[in-house]
């Protein structure tokens, strides 16, 4: 091992949520001669995997099949998925879901035992498994625990990876800060894996943890790999005002109802595809997210919400289902609101609003993961395969993880099998990048603070690239976004000491933020038309004959963001109306 190395495996896995663990536990089975290790800024168990609640979609029973599942995807994404990774993916996912059980997954069960399943949004049928609201915790339990099982899996955990080692266009492992003592060493491998979420945390309002924030987008990106569909942001249409904590779906699918200031169940006067009710499909608050939030927003225009310190919000009313149900399939939705709002769902309306949930865009990969890097794979939320598009149907992404994660573990091991060791001529990038950081920590660099470019970041994203967008306020936040990249360079950093040095990594995750947040801009700006989570004021329908593509967001050598475009895989279902429960 060379100076500087903390180590060298075959592949290395960045970030320790389910797709990564996923991937690790995949390698190690397809080939278990290959050295893996996990790299995490967190523990494994605080990934943000582990605040998953509703469930993880899988056709299985009698009344399902996975055509329909596919078909609900693909209306579900406007049209914007590629249909042949919908094929693999319902097909896999049952499977995945099962391994789940047999490694110890505690799903719910119907009294007679079998497994049960829920409703979700967008979803002809019921094909939600879940564990109670506590889906990702157990998810992330039961993957953990099985990785534990795997002795030559190295974790690195509570290290921050600040760039990859590419060389030629082949990644050859990742630069990256132990936080427990401030060293910054090449962690090297044959192939890497980038599994380390999405980035919420770049508008003010969202469900995502505080460490979502595009590290593993941002770092493919700058090696040259371009992010797919970034435009696309799903809004989830209820988050507890202010923390933005997930108030999931599966309340709606058990029978909550949405009420505005009148106590009126207002999305009867949206039309949301969801024709007719039916028996599985209970109720219009079942319909797609990016939907129920338009519908929010015209609410807001209408003066039908309530006016409460953080904004305009409607209420979640679960009263009439009753403290049984509740305590058996809603636990910590009672939890979060005793603790976050200190009101009990049982008697009390719940406060919601309209929170970035989830990003649909992400690191452009093949089906099995590839990135255009050789040796580069990405899956999960990082990743954006597709099958997800323009909307990501609720309860679609666990799964995603799973079966995405697999793939890329398993295309990643192969690649490592027969790839070289790096060129010593990579070990220069790790001095460039300790010394970029050691730049970042001169005091002489100006008086700008880290929280105040952070929070107009997100108020831009919110204003500019919120759930109506226009061509005006896009450019507007692009030119924002702009000054902020340049107060950046001159952010004061306080804390001088190695160990945790926390603010040292806020700053790298507001960089990371910072590019994101242009690719989004960027990818909305041109693409002209409405389509799921992306709906312009001043191009207000579909547009299949200019926009049935992808864009591809490139990093330019100046920085700038060019956009590429590509074409949309379609197998079976052409493009057509978005309507749900037929
Ligand atoms: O509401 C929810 O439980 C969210 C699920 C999901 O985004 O898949």
């Amino acid at each position: 091992m060379s100076e500087g190395v903390a180590a060298a495996h075959d592949v290395l896995l960045v970030g320790g949520g389910a797709a990564g663990l996923r991937a690790a536990i995949a390698i190690a089975e397809s080939n278990p001669s290959l050295s893996v290790a996990v790299v995490s800024k967190v523990y494994p168990m605080r990934s943000h995997t582990v605040s998953a609640e509703g469930g993880a979609a899988g056709a299985f029973a009698e009344d399902d099949t996975l055509d329909e599942h596919a078909y609900d995807t693909v209306s579900g994404s406007d049209w914007l998925c590629d249909q042949d990774a919908v094929e693999a993916f319902v097909q896999e996912a049952p499977r995945e879901l099962l391994q789940l059980e047999h490694w110890g997954c505690p799903w719910s069960r119907q009294p007679d035992g079998h497994i049960a399943v829920r409703a979700f949004g967008g979803m002809k049928n019921m094909r939600t498994w879940f564990a109670a609201d506590k889906t990702g915790f157990h998810m992330l339990h039961t993957l953990f625990q099985t990785s534990l099982k795997y002795a030559d899996l190295t974790r690195y955990d509570e290290w921050f990876v600040s760039r990859l080692l590419v060389d030629d266009g082949r990644v050859h492992g990742v630069v990256a800060i132990e936080l427990r003592t401030g060293r910054i060493e090449a962690i090297t491998a044959k192939s890497v894996v980038l599994c380390n979420g999405g980035s919420g945390k770049v508008f003010p309002y969202t469900t995502n943890a505080a460490i979502c924030t595009g590290d593993g987008m941002a770092l493919a990106y700058r090696a040259g790999a371009p992010l797919k569909d970034m435009e696309f942001v799903q809004y989830h249409p209820t988050g507890l005002p202010f923390t933005g904590i997930l108030i999931t779906e599966a309340a709606r699918a058990e029978g909550g109802w949405l009420l505005n200031k009148d106590g009126y169940r207002y999305l009867q006067d949206y039309d949301l595809g969801t024709p007719e009710p039916t028996p599985v499909l209970r109720s219009m608050e079942l319909g797609p997210r990016d939907r129920l939030s338009q519908a929010f927003v015209q609410e807001v225009e209408k003066g039908r919400t309530v006016e409460s310190p953080y904004g305009p919000i409607v209420h979640l009313d679960l009263r009439h289902l009753g403290a049984k149900l509740i305590d058996i399939k809603l636990p910590m939705v009672r939890e979060l609101c005793l603790k976050y709002e200190r009101i009990d769902p049982v008697k009390d309306l719940i406060p919601v609003r309209p929170v970035v949930h989830y990003m649909m865009g992400g690191v452009h990969t093949d089906i099995n993961g590839a990135t255009p890097i050789e040796g580069l794979f990405a899956a999960g939320e990082t990743a954006c395969v597709t099958i997800n598009g323009a909307n990501r149907l609720g309860s679609n992404s666990l799964p995603e993880c799973l079966v995405f994660g697999a793939r890329a573990g398993r295309a990643a091991a192969e690649y490592a099998a027969s790839a070289q060791r790096p060129p010593p001529v990579v070990m220069q990038q790790v001095e460039d990048e300790i010394r970029r950081i050691d730049q970042m920590r001169r005091p002489e660099r100006g008086s700008e603070r880290i929280a105040d470019i952070r929070e107009e970041m997100q108020s831009t994203m919110e204003d500019s690239a919120g759930i109506f967008r226009s061509g005006e306020s896009l450019s507007k936040g692009s030119d924002r976004l702009a000054e902020l990249q340049q107060r950046l360079e001159r952010v004061q950093l306080h804390d001088e000491t190695q160990v945790f040095n926390t603010e040292l990594v806020t700053a790298l995750e507001l960089a990371n933020m910072l590019d994101i947040a242009e690719t989004i801009l960027q990818s909305a700006l041109q693409r002209e038309e409405s389509r799921g989570a992306h709906q312009r004021t001043d191009f207000t329908t579909r547009d299949d004959t200019r926009f049935l593509d992808h864009a591809l967001a490139y990093r330019d050598a100046d920085g700038a963001v060019r956009i590429e475009r590509s074409p949309v895989t379609i197998t079976r279902w052409p493009p057509g109306e978005r309507v749900y429960g037929r």
